[in-house]
């Protein structure tokens, strides 16, 4: 089962449009998030969750919390902003300190997932533009104890061009995650 979460507010997302290809021929159950419809307060480091299992904000990520439970897998897709996520998807991973707090405040059973994907797409057609996330990425991961795996469209002012490179990415992806 995949926990989607679509970061781009564009209807026609090219982020998107990346990672509809990756999960095309997925069978199971896709939880669908699209951040930018979503009613998500921001983390305010009030430090309930040190505590109290879960947040006091009783908002959508009370949904969103729940489908990441019953899923093994995470798919984040979002454009690139001044080298980081889009920001509504920030938000919402930053609600995921519930999970940081469980984990060494509480000795709580974790949340945990085999794979956390991240599919971002970039005006730029330089890496550094997306080295940021990667971090990001990596420090999910170790949260959430899963295997991390990240594809990356570059050159988008352009139509999204589904190169070499590309495919070779989303074909290693799917085959790590879902063969
Ligand atoms: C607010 C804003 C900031 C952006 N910052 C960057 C950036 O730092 N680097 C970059 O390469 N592209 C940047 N872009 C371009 C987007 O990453 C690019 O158009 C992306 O492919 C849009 O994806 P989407 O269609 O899925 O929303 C920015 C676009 C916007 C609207």
């Amino acid at each position: 089962m995949i926990t989607l979460l679509n970061g781009s507010p564009n209807k026609k997302s090219k982020t998107m449009t990346i990672t509809k290809k990756l999960i095309s021929n997925y069978k199971n159950v896709i939880h669908h998030f699209d951040a930018y419809q979503m009613n998500v307060f921001s983390c305010d480091d009030c430090q309930y969750c040190k505590s109290v299992a879960g947040c006091k904000f009783k908002d959508d990520m009370v949904n969103f919390y729940d489908c990441l439970k019953q899923s093994d897998t995470l798919i984040i897709s979002s454009p690139i902003y001044f080298g980081t996520l889009s920001d509504q998807t920030l938000q919402i991973i930053n609600r995921l300190q519930v999970y940081y707090n469980q984990k060494y405040h509480q000795n709580n059973t974790l949340t945990t997932l085999k794979n956390i994907i991240l599919v971002v797409s970039q005006g730029s057609d330089k890496n550094y533009m997306h080295e940021g996330v990667k971090h990001t990425l990596e420090i999910l991961g170790h949260l959430l104890e899963a295997k991390t795996h990240f594809i990356a469209g570059m050159d988008t002012d352009h139509p999204i061009n589904f190169n070499k490179q590309l495919i070779n990415q989303i074909t290693d992806v799917k085959s790590a995650c879902f063969d």
